[in-house]
């Protein structure tokens, strides 16, 4: 007790030196000290960095964006927090080319990379000398692979200009930034980014100054002062636009694509005061966001003050948008209260696709959200199915990673079993008490990583207060740590669909597929018509679908993919050509990995798959592609 107690004294004196305090912004004073987690379940395996003994606290980066050799280049100058005794620090590395790293009195320092683990890259080991506060890495990124896309013009939609963009969750951005690339270090920066005029260069970050042109470069100035996850630094480069939305939201695209985004994006700031409301105060000033070209890996990317986007969310309904409210609630559950390590990433995808609906509700009311949950509960159950069922070790909210990439990980289980326990909770406690407990946990942990025993700690202390009765009742502790779904889940409400079920009842006795009906139907409807078909059906019946609903020329990407499954389930032939061209069109992870894996499972599908890999790879980022080399796709 008297050791423990006596370390963690000497751990926060020696990371809490005063000196740094002066340096730090004054907003992020308290937090940017905040001292790293020391418990064993705050340990970060898909990390080299030990920061009890020296991290970093701010980055500043002097880039210039080279499309010619695709590489970012010039310096990254980094504040550290040491112990006194400190020899080394370690950082995260993958694939950085470095010049030289010197003290910030240009004393040259000794490094060496150490030995890698696949797909982590490697640790970058510098020694410090006693007063070394200050580290300037000299370097540049390599051409392939990691956090980066280099797009060609013809990749982009206006075709014009080439475009660079960067995705940094969970541990990409190491292959750009030489920095300790975990999410319980957080650490403030800083950017100067000089790119070829006419192009524009857009961060998640605030501009410090206004754009100049110096030599036929431009050159952008970004200052983010409150300290987040590195993960969330991220950077794109191209013919960009800007659209206001409303006081503090607006949106960035190339400009063919910026009328069609912003009347997708109109409801926009009413989501975000909608969301104060409900979760406390927005602590980054703008919300902006920026609607990438198709490679885009993720349907959206949370990075502050700049949601990244795909541009297949935009369907012309408005109907995708649930999407950003999803983006937008990470600006609390995730950016400000942040899972302390990759395994308890339930804590920003539960916690936010839980939030995503409670804006979603208030927007387009209860109906929309039931059938959003129902959906949710679906892909959970998929999701448990596909992990080992039931008893699956990594159907639990908290999974062991061990040595696995935490992507390879993630999965539904963290956003909708996550989010079914806080709504089970929220049923239990009341909305009052339960909306209370959600914002004064974002107030709490501002700024800081959290991990799930603080969570359980807290929703103990806050709402269970010792009513055994409660406890017994929401079995957090299955929830939490054990595998599968326990049986007091809240089930979805049967009602939800019911218009849509009776359509799939007459389908299924043999009837045509009802015309009609399906104009009717909203987007989260058909999704449910095409997901609960019978996964075997004959190529007539396929037929009659594809005709009269017109699913292969749906302008709808999600509705277009959840009939690209069900054709390819069923060896449909005539919708091949349809399929080829949906996985040239775009790069999101969601669609492309699963039509891809069914198709290399099956020799009918293989040589479409390679057929369509050997086209279209270049289309698709390294986070995406990796995983589709593990199907056995080769370029
Ligand atoms: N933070 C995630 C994206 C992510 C997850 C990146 C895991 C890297 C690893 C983002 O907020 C997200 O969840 N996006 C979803 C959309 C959402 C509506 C479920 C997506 O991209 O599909
Ligand atoms: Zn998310």
């Amino acid at each position: 007790m008297r050791i423990t107690t006596l370390f963690v004294v000497a751990t926060v004196i020696a990371l809490g030196g005063c000196d740094v305090k002066d340096q730090a912004p004054a907003t992020a004073v308290s937090s940017a000290i905040a001292p790293i987690l020391t418990s064993p379940d705050a340990v970060d395996t898909a990390s080299f960095a030990k920061p009890l003994i020296a991290r970093v606290t701010h980055v500043a980066l002097d880039l210039d964006v080279d499309f010619q050799s695709k590489r970012v280049g010039g310096t990254a100058t980094l504040d550290i927090e040491r112990k006194p005794d400190a020899k080394e620090i370690i950082l995260d590395d993958d694939g950085l080319e470095i010049a030289s790293i010197t003290d910030g009195a240009g004393g040259a320092l000794a490094y060496k990379v150490g030995a890698g683990r696949p797909d982590m890259g490697a640790p970058l080991i510098i020694a410090l000398k006693p007063d070394t506060k200050r580290i300037v890495v000299d370097y540049r990124s390599a051409p392939d692979g990691g956090a980066l896309q280099w797009l060609s013009p013809d990749q982009t939609v206006g075709k014009k200009q080439p475009y660079l963009f960067s995705q940094g969750q969970s541990i990409f951005n190491r292959s750009w930034i030489p920095t300790q690339d975990s999410p319980g270090i957080r650490q403030t920066w800083a950017a100067t980014i000089r790119v070829p005029a006419p192009l524009t260069a857009v961060m998640s970050a605030p501009r410090a100054a206004e754009p100049a042109t110096v030599n036929g470069q431009r050159v952008f100035r970004f200052a983010m002062d409150k300290p987040v996850a590195p993960y969330l630094i991220a950077i794109a480069v191209g013919d960009l636009q800007f659209r206001s939305l409303g006081k503090n939201t607006g949106v960035w695209t190339e400009p063919a694509m910026l009328d069609a985004a912003a009347a997708e994006l109109s409801d926009t700031q009413k989501m975000v005061d909608e969301a104060e409301r409900l979760f406390g105060p927005y602590r980054w000033g703008r919300y902006d966001l920026l609607v990438l070209p198709p490679s885009f890996p993720y349907g959206g990317m949370e990075n502050p003050t700049l949601t990244f986007l795909t541009p297949s969310f935009i369907a012309g309904d408005k109907s995708l948008v649930s999407l950003v409210a999803h983006e937008l609630a990470h600006s609390w559950s995730g950016n400000l209260a942040t899972n302390a390590t990759w395994a308890d990433g339930w804590l920003n995808e539960g916690m936010t696709t839980y939030a995503e609906r409670r804006i979603v509700e208030v927007l387009y009311g209860p109906k929309v959200t039931a059938q959003q949950i129902s959906l949710g509960l679906d892909a959970m159950n998929k999701a448990v199915a596909e992990n080992g069922g039931p008893s699956g070790p990594d159907t639990r909210l908290r999974p062991e990673l061990g040595t696995r990439h935490p992507d390879d990980v993630s999965s539904e289980i963290a956003y909708e079993k996550g989010s079914a326990m806080l709504r089970l909770i929220e049923q239990n406690v009341g909305r009052e008490r339960f909306d209370a407990w959600f914002r004064h946990w974002f107030e709490v942990n501002a700024f800081k990583p959290v991990t799930t025993a603080m969570f359980l700690t807290d929703i103990r202390q806050n709402l269970i207060n010792n009513d055994k009765a409660l406890e017994a009742k929401l079995r957090l502790e299955d929830w939490l740590y054990k595998p599968g779904v326990p049986a007091n889940l809240i089930p979805a409400d049967p009602t939800a669909f019911a218009d849509v079920d009776k359509s799939l009842a007459t389908f299924v006795a043999g009837r045509a597929p009802d015309a009609a009906a399906w104009a009717r139907f909203n987007t989260d409807e058909r999704l449910r018509f095409l997901t609960h078909l019978p996964r075997a059906l004959p190529a007539d019946r396929l037929a009659a679908l594809d005709h009269s609903l017109a699913l292969g020329r749906s302008g709808n990407m999600e509705v277009r993919f959840a009939w690209l499954e069900l054709a390819v389930a069923n060896r449909f032939d005539p919708a091949v050509p349809g399929l080829e061209q949906f996985l040239g069109a775009i790069g999101r992870g969601k669609f492309v990995k699963p039509l891809y894996k069914a198709l290399m499972a099956d020799p009918w599908g293989r040589p479409i798959a390679e057929r369509s890999y050997a086209r279209s790879h270049s289309l698709y980022h390294s986070s995406v592609d990796r995983e589709l080399k593990t199907y056995g796709l080769k370029s």
